[in-house]
């Protein structure tokens, strides 16, 4: 699994309450990665600094150009509170804002996860096509609670 935290995790303060779920699922057996774009958030390191202050290992914490290349190797894409930096559109679509800004290939993955709120747009105020694809699930919900569930959940059923 290969965590993707990105603007609305920080607006949730969600870092904890995320640590905590993937230290469990490392009990469970499950490599739990976190995967850093260079703008996630609103500023430079704004996602290390928060993983950090919630003691995610930095041994788990890998920039772009070193986890890009496992998403096609990876079961779960879990992208929290982010979007811009997922979109495929910055790959293809030469009219949007975003185009050729570098973007985590997270729809590699055999399934991804979208915790947010809404279908909404991000900074960039575009569409993100992700959320319609069929190896993708729409989580809505803040990114804290929705992290806080899944854990009881997974406890659970345990
Ligand atoms: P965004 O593309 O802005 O997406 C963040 C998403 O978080 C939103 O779509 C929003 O969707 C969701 N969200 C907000 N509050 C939430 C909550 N409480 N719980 C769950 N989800 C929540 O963020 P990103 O993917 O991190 O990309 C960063 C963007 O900021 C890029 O466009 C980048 O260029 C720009 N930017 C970055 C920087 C630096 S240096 N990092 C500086 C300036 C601009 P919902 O409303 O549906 O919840």
């Amino acid at each position: 699994m290969i965590i993707v935290p990105g603007y609305g995790m920080a607006v949730a303060q969600a870092q904890h309450s995320l640590r905590e779920m993937g230290d469990f699922l490392k009990s469970q057996g499950v490599k739990v990665r976190y995967a850093i774009h260079p703008v996630a958030g609103r500023m430079p390191g704004h996602m290390n600094v928060l993983l950090a202050e919630a003691n995610v290992p930095y041994d788990d914490v890998l920039e772009l150009d070193d986890i890009n290349s496992d998403f096609g190797a990876t079961d779960v894409a879990f992208v929290i509170g982010a979007n811009d930096i997922t979109n495929p559109a910055a790959k293809t679509d030469t009219a949007s804002p975003i185009y050729g800004m570098p973007i985590l290939d997270v729809e590699k993955a055999k399934t991804v996860f979208f915790v947010k709120r809404s279908l909404a747009s991000g900074y960039a105020g575009v569409d993100n096509e992700l959320f319609y694809r069929d190896n993708t699930m729409m989580v809505l919900g803040d990114a804290k609670k929705v992290c806080e569930s899944l854990l009881k959940a997974l406890k659970g059923s345990h």
